[in-house]
């Protein structure tokens, strides 16, 4: 079975991304193993520190190189990605050894599956330029399906995420895409 490596692009603790996540788990199971990233620790990229790398940042390369595929699931914030998923994906840029440009990373060629609930674009300018930050530093973006929610009313005045048939339905779609996409 192949194994998911879940990255939420938020730290709130009742994130909605979170509970996509976890929508999107049912989806897979029985299909992939998966699990999540736990990035809380990475340090903010500062040269000063990049080598030796920083034990949470050698732990993060060894989660990211042992899966299959990463599904990440973000906000928008400011129509772009989180400051703190590109600060992960900036350490995951970068080579292990020090000018070792040769040496493939781990992020290169790695299938990337996005998703995102957010306001009325759906992240979808999000998703748009992590789409050309991923494709730059070389990893595999699957272009379609992605699932894009609109967040219900219920969720900015009572935070709750309502989903529709629909977005669950795009969700499923999209999960089982990424498993075939995964080969
Ligand atoms: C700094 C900041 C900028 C935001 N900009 C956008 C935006 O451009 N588009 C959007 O749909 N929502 C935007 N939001 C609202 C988020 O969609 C909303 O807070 C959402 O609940 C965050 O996802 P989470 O529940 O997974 O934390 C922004 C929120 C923050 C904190």
């Amino acid at each position: 079975m192949k194994n998911i490596l879940f990255i939420v692009g938020s730290l709130r603790k009742d994130s909605f991304n979170r509970l996509l996540a976890k929508e999107a788990e049912k989806y897979l199971a029985g299909k992939a193993e998966i699990t999540y990233l736990d990035y809380t620790d990475v340090p903010l990229l500062n040269q000063d520190i990049e080598y030796p790398a920083p034990a949470a940042v050698v732990q993060l390369r060894e989660t990211v190189a042992k899966a299959d595929g990463l599904w990440i699931f973000t906000p928008e914030y400011n129509f772009s990605y989180p400051g703190h998923l590109k600060n992960v994906l900036d350490w995951l840029s970068r080579p292990v050894v020090a000018y070792d440009f040769a040496t493939p990373t781990v992020i290169n060629s790695k299938k990337v599956a996005l998703s995102g609930a957010g306001g009325q674009m759906a992240t979808g300018k999000c998703r748009e330029k992590l789409t050309e930050l991923l494709t730059f530093i070389k990893a595999d973006v699957m272009a379609a399906p992605q699932t894009g929610v609109i967040l219900n009313a219920e969720a900015w005045t009572e935070g709750r995420m309502i989903l529709t048939d629909d977005q669950r339905a795009a969700l499923k779609e999209q999960a089982d895409a990424f498993v075939k996409y995964l080969g």
